[in-house]
């Protein structure tokens, strides 16, 4: 195949994985994301207390390419594996809970897999695209919040969360139906630093019972520097009940019911913020891999194709590379 000029919207885990293996590929490749950096919900936050990792907390490896790419990116640097303390919260109390399943977090931080992997691709950030225009087949313009417009493109992949998938894939009915159905629940995220150490050996826990689903404490993860930083998510269910908290309250809330799984009152922290995920992970389970409007030119990626997480938005943006080439 020719080399063709190929915009990505979206520069996390999926629209990553996809932009590296068509370049691979020998194509031209131009990452378009609204924020920042690259990295998406894998995301982390540097304070003057150390870093914390704000979206993915770490990753499981089950299929079998991507445990290949998981041994180079070791190999790199770019990820270690976590094995940390490992404890259950539920109706009966807090109980450990040991278990032989390796997990992995990106070095010094989640970003540094995000950073790794993107390495030189190229990436316009802090452009949010808000329309596709397929002025003829295989001839794209991508229009901006600010009223630019970037292209000509060969091809483009959407690899934005559902509904802001739903959103660009109007030019495209089915495609953007399929996205529309696809509904995201949202999370909040709390990050905490003590100065002295919280006097617990508990280093990462699955919650079972009230606001809180999963506790860590993000400096027990390799590579990290910094003070006693711990990182409390929220369910679903909570974060749907509390989306127009403010931060405070949200601290507020998630510090005690902390405190309650872990059995003594928390003392103030002397760092913490809060972060709502809109989109935190797709509702439901799709086996879809990845869309196409292959006659069009316009393919589609995402956790949400395949199930919420980082393995799965990484073998989406794969599955969109294959379609493609
Ligand atoms: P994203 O990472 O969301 O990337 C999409 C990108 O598109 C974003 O960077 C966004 O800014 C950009 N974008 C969207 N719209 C536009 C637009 N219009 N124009 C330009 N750019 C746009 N997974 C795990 O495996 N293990 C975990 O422990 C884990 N914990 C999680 C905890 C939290 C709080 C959250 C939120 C997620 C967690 N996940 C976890 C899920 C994992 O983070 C996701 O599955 C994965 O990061 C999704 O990657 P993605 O590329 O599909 O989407
Ligand atoms: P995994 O295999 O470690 O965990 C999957 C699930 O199995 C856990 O959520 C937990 O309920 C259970 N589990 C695993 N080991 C356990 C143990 N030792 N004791 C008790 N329960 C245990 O990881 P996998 O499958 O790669 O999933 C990724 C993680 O990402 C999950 O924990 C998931 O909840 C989390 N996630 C969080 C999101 C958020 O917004 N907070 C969004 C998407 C994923």
């Amino acid at each position: 195949m020719n080399s063709l000029n190929i915009a990505v919207i979206g520069a996390g885990m999926a629209g990553i994985s996809a932009g590296r293996a068509l370049r691979e590929a020998g194509h031209q490749i131009t990452l378009f994301d609204k924020s920042r950096g690259s990295g998406g919900r894998m995301s982390s936050r540097r304070t003057d207390s150390g870093s914390f990792d704000m979206g993915a907390q770490y990753f499981t490896a089950r299929e079998g390419a991507f445990r290949q790419h998981l041994h180079q990116w070791l190999e790199q640097g770019w990820v270690a594996e976590w094995a940390p303390r490992l404890y259950m919260f539920d109706e009966r109390g807090l109980t450990e809970s040991p278990d032989d399943q390796p997990r992995y977090v990106g070095l010094p931080r989640m970003t540094g897999l995000s950073r790794g992997l993107l390495g030189d691709l190229p990436l316009v950030s802090q452009t949010r695209i808000t329309q596709l225009q397929h002025d003829e087949p295989g001839h794209w313009t991508l229009l901006d919040d600010t009223g630019g417009a970037h292209g000509p493109f060969d091809r483009v992949v959407v690899a934005a969360p559902a509904p802001q998938a739903a959103a660009l894939l109007e030019v495209a009915p089915s495609l953007a139906q399929a996205a529309a159905s696809a509904s995201m629940e949202a999370g909040w995220t709390l990050a905490l630093s003590f100065k002295d150490a919280l006097l617990t050996p508990v280093e990462a826990c699955f919650v079972r019972s009230g606001p809180i689903d999963w506790i860590s404490r993000d400096s027990s993860k390799p590579g990290r520097s910094g003070d006693d930083n711990w990182v409390v998510q929220s369910t679903p269910e909570w974060a749907a009940q509390h989306l127009d908290a403010t931060p405070e309250e949200v601290a507020l809330e998630l510090t005690g019911a902390l405190g309650y799984v872990l059995g003594f009152d928390i003392p103030a922290a002397h760092y913490r913020h809060a972060h709502r995920w809109l989109y935190a992970r797709p509702a439901t389970i799709n086996n879809w891999g990845a869309l196409a409007a292959p006659a069009m030119g316009l393919y589609v990626c995402g956790d949400w194709c395949l199930g919420g997480r980082l393995e799965n938005a990484w073998l989406s943006g794969m599955q969109v590379a294959r379609t493609l080439t």
